[in-house]
């Protein structure tokens, strides 16, 4: 019989739905490639065909693991949304939500890849592509979990549905009018997303907050058209000249954010959130070094406060994109316009709207010798923050520890999904257990994005236990 790891300790009476998870292993991998090959990037520009593929396959697994009336949920100019779910439980049981996102990041800089980002490959024993962690591993874990159970019992201890989203790496700019149309049948009494990232390889994660996300876009203006920069440079300012200036002056000179009510109603972290945060260490060196910065480059910012509050509580406002010409096309002109993305994190506490609007009122008051500025904002969504406590918290911990042999950290997160607050907030603030399977080597978004398959198949059998944990934590809280 197929064996779960070595670290785990299968929970009395879960040995089956373990073994037909060991069992199963090598199909969920075979999987979750036919997945990352399928290239479901939900940026604009990029064509919206591989989403509706990924949707496809994500519900030809959810149909395949024995999960029914499952269907791609369509709106209107939206990335198709895909359901199923599985109620033999009966009413007087529980109901799980599982989530996960079926789309991709854009790819970044193609040769900066090792290997094909849509061509799934193992090295050391990770799985390298694009979506490999972030986050189609995350629907094989709800497959291989479901799977396991039915194969082994026919039946699962809790009442599942699922829920894979096709627009989460955009902001999920229709989640909105997906919650009015189909948030009802959704309804469940907790949340289980499979986005997130564990402590280390080897080590999980169960996360208890997020910060929140906004973007906005500046476009600065100076001449009609750009010009000979050897007829007219000297006297004539041109755009990329104010776009740089106006872009430095957002942080100090130490790097900490210059816009001034931005993080104003930024909340301060609780003695126990601080407490959480101090008892993970905060060792610079090792920060360095996950986040693989180079040899001699500063830390910026308050250096005072500890780095993962920093990253977890406190707000940030980073360029991340500027339409002007590529360096190969550039000519000897005086540039008329420029365009800069600035993506924003948002704090525990702050209304995204009020932050943007001092960042508009910066760029109005700073924009420099008399250049015209014009600042327009994309999706946005605020921090979402909960109490890691609780009988269902609880069920995730020992589900966690069962399956990796170590119990997991409570972790905050840089990062944001903007499904949660609504939805928890819709369902009567259900509580959400955030697990998932990147870790610091992932690189999601970047380059040589990979999965710890050996972390993988813990993840899913933490699902598979968590399960039947939930079942008995919600029978006695009812
Ligand atoms: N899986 C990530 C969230 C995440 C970030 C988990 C960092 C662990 C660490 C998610 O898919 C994501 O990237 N979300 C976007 C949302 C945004 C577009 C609103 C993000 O945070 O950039
Ligand atoms: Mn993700």
């Amino acid at each position: 019989m197929a064996q779960p790891p070595s670290d785990t300790t299968v929970p009395t009476g879960l040995d089956d739905v373990a073994a037909a998870l060991a069992a199963g292993a090598g199909r969920t991998r075979a999987e979750l490639e036919s997945l990352v090959r399928i290239p479901s990037i939900s940026a604009d520009g990029h064509d919206p065909a591989a989403c509706r593929a990924s949707a496809e396959r994500t519900a030809e697994l959810l149909r395949d693991a024995g999960l029914e009336d499952v269907e791609l949920l369509e709106l209107d100019g939206a990335h198709p949304y895909v359901t199923g779910a599985w109620l033999g439980a009966g009413p007087d049981a529980p109901t799980v939500l599982l989530y996960a996102h079926h789309d991709v990041q854009p790819v970044g800089t193609p040769e900066g890849w090792t290997s094909d980002p849509f061509e799934p490959v193992e090295r050391d024993g990770r799985l390298y592509g694009r979506g490999s962690a972030d986050d189609k591993a995350g629907i094989l874990v709800h497959v291989a979990a479901v799977r396991a159970w039915l194969e082994a019992r026919g039946s699962l201890p809790v009442n599942v549905k699922v829920i894979v989203e096709g627009e989460e790496e955009i902001g999920s700019p229709n989640l909105g009018r997906f919650l009015a149309e189909h948030g009802e049948r959704l309804r469940a009494d907790v949340i289980v997303l499979t986005d997130l990232t564990n402590w280390k390889v080897g080590w999980p994660g169960l996360t208890y907050a997020l910060r929140g996300m906004g973007e906005a876009f500046v476009t600065v203006r100076t001449l009609e058209q750009p010009v000979h920069s050897g007829m007219w440079g000297g006297p004539v300012p041109d755009a990329l000249t104010v776009a740089s200036r106006l872009v430095a002056s957002l942080h100090d000179a130490a790097g900490a954010i210059a816009v001034e009510g931005f993080a104003d109603d930024v909340r301060a972290p609780s003695p126990q959130e601080r407490a959480r945060i101090a008892a993970l260490g905060g060792d610079v060196e090792a920060f360095r070094e996950e986040v693989r910065l180079r040899p001699g480059v500063e830390l910026v910012g308050d250096c005072e406060v500890a780095l993962w509050e920093r990253v977890w509580m406190q707000p940030t406002i980073t360029p991340v994109g500027i339409d002007a010409p590529n360096v190969r096309d550039a000519s000897n002109t005086l540039l008329s316009q420029v365009r800069v993305k600035l993506s924003c994190r948002f704090a525990p506490g702050q209304d995204p709207e009020r932050a943007l609007e001092s960042l508009r009122r910066h760029c109005e008051a700073r924009v420099e010798w008399g250049a015209e500025v014009e600042v327009a904002f994309g999706h946005h969504n605020p921090a979402w923050v909960t109490e890691p406590t609780g009988p269902v918290w609880d069920a995730a911990v020992a589900a966690m520890t069962a399956a990796y042999g170590r119990e997991p950290a409570a972790l905050g997160c840089g990062g944001s999904i903007p499904f949660v607050e609504p939805f928890s907030e819709a369902f009567d603030g259900a509580p959400c257990l955030l697990t998932g399977i990147e870790d610091p080597a992932t690189n999601a978004h970047g380059e040589d994005e990979s999965l710890h398959l050996a972390d993988f198949h813990r993840a899913c059998l933490a699902e598979a236990f968590l399960l039947d944990g939930l079942a008995a934590a919600l029978r006695r809280t009812q």
